[in-house]
């Protein structure tokens, strides 16, 4: 693949509401952002994924967009994010924002114009449909539970759609008019010089023309509207238009979030003919449960591991880039989902930091996952800020399951175990704030925080530090440039090669408590071991090593 400035990056996820809190409200902000740039820059990271930090009403925490050109107050100005852009530029990191356009607020004043007057021009920027018999257009369910559905107020039989919660009505794609405005908007924001998107639920865009009713799926008489709604053939017009209309005209870099997409479709997202330059793959990352929902978990191994990690590296190898990534602000902390033995935290975290950053694709660590912060564990569902964790656990009552087991369920899997306040130290609420944050800190921050770990040989931070160095300096073409390849060696082994021109390095990754054998004969040197020793052809459990090969 020809080579593009993005693909040396090393990327870095900040949630700003939970990232570090300037002036002490309690609530995360973009000066709280720049405070921390250094610590940032210290670890090598390069560029800057900022969750959505537009003006909402945080129904889903900036995801329900109010007004694209304006920022949050809770989070600053837009004074303040020039001053970002600049801090960031300084250092020589780029910044990529979030792109929401499958949705935005029913606050947002295009919603409420249509809502006002039906035969005003933004009724065509939604998607309004009239009932069938006293009930919603389709049985379709929501991402976040309950109808696609919801009903007009003071108008009869009449709903608008929403894939995700009620108050995120879904933009219209199929109005050309609408996109043109999105479009411009888009370019407004790539003019004032960020370096390109993380692009939202972008596979919703198109819907299913047909609109008809589906097999319900469960207890609620519904079924899950992935079906009807995601990926659905002709989106490739779509992303056709919007790349030609914006990216194309920058030299942005685009990463999709393609939940769902299989491989069979990926070169409409990536790749020569694809609207994005890369796209985070969820084949793997979501193998701990079944269909999103998360009182479906399965009893994964790591074999199954290694063979979607091995897919999902070779598939994507033939078509474009990636993004891999282990954490996001809607996944459980990695730990906790992968290290499948609680004393070996510690160890495995750096075990998951050798197999992740190593392979093809420009890696995206989510914060606090350097500092190898685990799930929380909450008393009660009250506890929990998400809408979907509420929605979750409601469901999974009504499929029989007991108030215990669904709270288990949120511990194991809510996204609130992500968007805890991020640890700077160990005082009270982490550094992050003086004052009582939004949502708890997580568990054990008095031992997992920046501050200690900083100042803490072998600490994961230190650990992450130096695998950022070893691909982004001291092997970085063939860790940036080189050919995936499998290394099957033995099933509880996740190993690979990554080959550039005469130059091949082998990532060994033990995930077990058990020790682990295998032949590998053309040894040239260890280039890292993320214990003190080493016995050839053995792993101890949780050893990672990287090898150059002969
Ligand atoms: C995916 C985002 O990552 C998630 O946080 C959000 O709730 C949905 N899309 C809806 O925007």
């Amino acid at each position: 693949m020809e080579k593009k400035w993005w693909m040396d990056e090393i990327a870095y996820q900040i949630y700003p509401k939970s990232f570090n809190d300037s002036n002490n409200d309690g609530i995360g902000d973009i000066p709280g952002i720049i405070e921390k740039l250094d610590y940032l820059q210290d670890l090598g990271v390069t560029m800057l994924w900022i969750c959505p930090v537009y003006d909402s009403p945080m129904d889903d925490n900036g995801y329900d967009i109010s007004d694209y050109e304006n920022i949050y107050p809770a989070f600053g100005t837009m004074d303040d994010m020039e001053h970002l852009l600049q801090e960031t530029k300084k250092r020589n990191m780029k910044i990529i924002m979030d792109l929401v356009i499958n949705h935005c607020s029913d606050e947002h004043r295009w919603f409420q114009e249509a809502l006002k007057d039906k035969n005003s021009k933004y009724r065509q920027y939604f998607i309004f449909k009239e009932g069938k018999d006293g009930t919603p257009p389709t049985n379709w369910r929501s991402v976040f539970g309950g109808s696609v559905w919801q009903k007009v107020p003071d108008e009869d039989n009449m709903y608008y759609f929403h894939s995700f919660s009620k108050k995120q009505p879904d933009l219209n794609w199929e109005n050309p008019e609408m996109r043109k405005e999105l479009y411009q908007m888009i370019n407004r924001w790539l003019d004032k010089g960020i370096a390109g998107f993380r692009v939202d639920a972008i596979n919703f865009i198109k819907k299913d023309q047909r609109y008809q009713n589906g097999e319900p799926d469960g207890v609620d008489g519904l079924v899950a509207c992935f079906d009807y709604c995601r990926n659905i053939p002709g989106i490739n017009v779509f992303y056709d238009e919007l790349r030609q209309e914006t990216f194309q005209k920058h030299d942005c870099m685009t990463v999709s979030e393609s939940v769902g997409t299989g491989y069979d479709i990926i070169d409409e997202c990536i790749g020569d003919k694809g609207c994005f330059t890369m796209m985070f793959d969820f084949n793997y990352t979501n193998l701990d449960i079944l269909d999103e929902d998360y009182f479906k978990p399965t009893n994964w191994t790591i074999k199954e591991l290694r063979d979607k990690i091995y897919l999902s590296q070779t598939e994507i190898q033939k078509i474009g880039w990636s993004a891999p990534f282990l954490e996001n602000h809607d996944q459980p902390r990695s730990i906790n989902k992968l290290i499948k033995d609680p004393q070996y935290y510690e160890l495995g975290a750096k075990t998951l930091a050798t197999m992740f950053l190593m392979l093809r694709g420009t890696p995206f660590i989510y914060q606090g996952q350097e500092l190898g912060i685990i799930n929380f564990h909450r008393q009660s569902v009250d506890e929990f800020d998400d809408l979907n964790a509420h929605s979750q656990y409601h469901r999974a009552i009504e499929e029989g399951f007991t108030p215990e087991e669904a709270l288990a369920f949120l511990n194991q899997r809510s996204r609130d175990n992500a968007r805890t306040p991020m640890p700077w130290t160990k005082d009270q609420y982490g550094g992050f704030s003086k004052h009582e944050p939004w949502l708890a800190m997580t568990d054990g921050f008095e031992k997992y925080n920046a501050e200690d770990q900083i100042s803490r040989h072998g600490s994961i931070l230190e650990y992450y530090k130096k695998m950022i160095d070893i691909r982004k300096n001291r092997y970085h073409d063939t860790l940036s440039y080189g050919q995936f390849i499998p290394l099957i060696l033995n099933d509880n082994i996740i190993s690979y090669i990554r080959e550039y021109n005469d130059e091949r390095i082998a990532v060994l990754c033990n995930l077990t408590s058990q020790i682990q054998s295998y032949q590998l004969d053309n040894i040239d040197q260890i280039i890292s071991n993320n214990i003190h020793d080493y016995t050839a052809n053995q792993l101890q459990p949780y050893q990672a090593l990287i090898i150059l090969l002969k």
